[in-house]
């Protein structure tokens, strides 16, 4: 998709808004049109459609309510055949920051994935956008910005047959085009830094375990922020097996890693400045001959040994020994991981906030505001040493879950306790579980396809540009 920076007057078909109560023509009011936010209406004006979005009260416009409204246009623009398509944002008057907006709301309102499609396209697909209003300048970070979400979009929509441990880190080394440091340890490098907690959860499946280590250097000598993710490119629970129903959703149990990834990507394409290094834990779960137990006790790279009560809760494992050597490696003051870690979290807060777990205030509010300034929201939940002491295991250090079995309380507090076992004093550590977010069915948000949504892209990019850019 082609955004362009400019009125073309000979587009067919136009996108406008409309304010609630301002004056409309008789012929939108006729098909109930009033300038309700997310409204849609139609009119021919001098041979053009003109598809007229609502955008609720003047005064309560946001830039979120607005880029909702031009997706919600293109997704309607998309399936009229036209090659081409204007954006207007002089018909509410915005400004810059509104047009560059636009640019970035239509390209997420337009992503497909149709790779697996083999059918000939029978009609003229949507390729040109043009916008009005100078957004130009602006949207340059944004088009990095969106590049990022695509990625992430792309690696979770990706079947687990072709997107394996080794096709996403191959997928990760092109990040070098923009800058960035990649490095990839393979299950001989991760045994001699004895990573034995990951390496059990992968030894069931016949994709060898990664880490992708991808290091942005935008900042001069600090510290880099460090970013984790779960990459779990198969969940299928392992020995403790999953239900099948639904089970191919696990294919998606990497949306941390791909949020981590398309943040990676999205940073160095702005050239942000500041340190950021990218780390992602890359496995399949799958029960085999030579799968791990229940029962099982493996000792992590932090030296702490670890009784396996349940391979399902196998994020965990994968994560505990990434953030060791995060920590070990980087010395960085702020990490933060993000995974699809618990089934629970979708239980406490659904698909429409993450789940934010933290031992810093700082760093705690720092990712809420971000949160909330772009849309993807979290919500903290406690820790606590109440909850702590139910990872207390008889014979190892600690053990994986509480209870094994449906209906054991506080399941994604565990297992953020679990995860702040393995964080060292003085490190500034925050836990994001994006099992509710990171897809979703029925998704209701018009810049968002209709499963995987990029979660946490946009969220760490704006992070790193509020808190963590000089
Ligand atoms: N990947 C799952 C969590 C998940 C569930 C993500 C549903 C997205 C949607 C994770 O590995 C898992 O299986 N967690 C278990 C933990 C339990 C065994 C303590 C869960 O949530 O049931
Ligand atoms: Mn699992
Ligand atoms: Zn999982």
């Amino acid at each position: 998709m082609n955004i362009n920076f400019k009125k073309n007057d000979d587009c067919k078909l136009i996108i406008k808004f409309a304010f609630k109560n301002d004056a409309i023509s008789p012929i939108l009011a006729l098909q109930g049109f009033d300038g309700s936010a997310s409204q849609t209406a139609t009119e021919t004006i001098d041979g053009k459609l003109n598809i007229v979005v609502g955008v609720g009260e003047k005064d309560k416009l946001t830039l979120e309510a607005f880029e909702k409204a031009v997706a919600t246009g293109v997704k309607a623009a998309s399936s009229l055949g036209q090659a081409s398509v204007q954006i207007l944002v002089s018909s509410i008057d915005a400004d810059a920051k509104y047009s560059a907006h636009a640019g970035l709301a239509a390209l997420m309102a337009s992503y497909k994935f149709d790779t697996y499609k083999t059918a000939p396209k029978t009609k003229t697909e949507l390729s040109e956008i043009f916008v009005d209003g100078n957004g130009e300048a602006d949207f340059a970070a944004l088009q990095s910005l969106y590049d990022g979400i695509a990625f992430g979009r792309d690696l979770m929509n990706e079947p687990p047959n072709v997107l394996n441990t080794a096709e996403f880190a191959k997928r990760l080394v092109e990040l070098k085009e923009l800058g960035v440091e990649v490095t990839v340890l393979g299950e001989k490098e991760m045994e001699a830094l004895g990573m034995g907690s990951f390496l059990g959860v992968g030894q069931g499946s016949t994709s060898e375990s990664r880490v992708v280590v991808m290091n942005y250097k935008g900042g001069g000598d600090e510290a880099p922020l460090a970013l984790v993710g779960k990459g779990l490119c198969f969940d299928s629970g392992g020995i403790s097996i999953k239900p099948s129903g639904g089970m191919e959703e696990m294919k998606g149990d990497m949306g941390g890693a791909a949020a981590v990834s398309g943040a990676m990507k999205a940073i160095a394409g702005r050239k942000a400045k500041a340190n950021v290094v990218g780390l992602v834990g890359l496995a399949e779960n799958m029960p085999d001959g030579n799968a791990q137990r229940p029962g099982d006790i493996v000792k992590s790279m932090s030296g702490k040994t670890i009784e396996v009560l349940n391979t399902d809760a196998e994020g965990r494992l994968v994560l505990c020994d990434v953030l060791t050597y995060a920590q070990q490696t980087f010395k960085p003051k702020y990490v933060i991981d993000l995974a699809t870690l618990t089934g629970a979290i979708i239980i406490s807060l659904g698909h429409d906030y993450a789940g934010l777990f933290s031992n810093s205030d700082d760093l705690s509010g720092k990712i809420t505001a971000a949160g909330d300034n772009c849309g993807e929201k979290v919500w903290r939940l406690p820790l606590g040493a109440s909850y702590d002491k139910l990872l207390d295991s008889k014979i190892a250090d600690v053990k994986n879950v509480n209870r094994s079995g449906p209906g054991s309380p506080a399941g994604s507090i565990t297992a953020a306790q679990f995860l702040q076992r393995f964080i060292e004093e003085g490190t500034q550590w925050a836990h994001i579980d994006i099992a509710g977010t990171a897809w979703k069915n029925g998704n209701e948000d018009p810049r968002e396809p209709s499963w995987a949504t990029g979660y946490g892209v946009r969220l760490l990019d704006t992070l790193v540009k509020e808190s963590f850019e000089k």
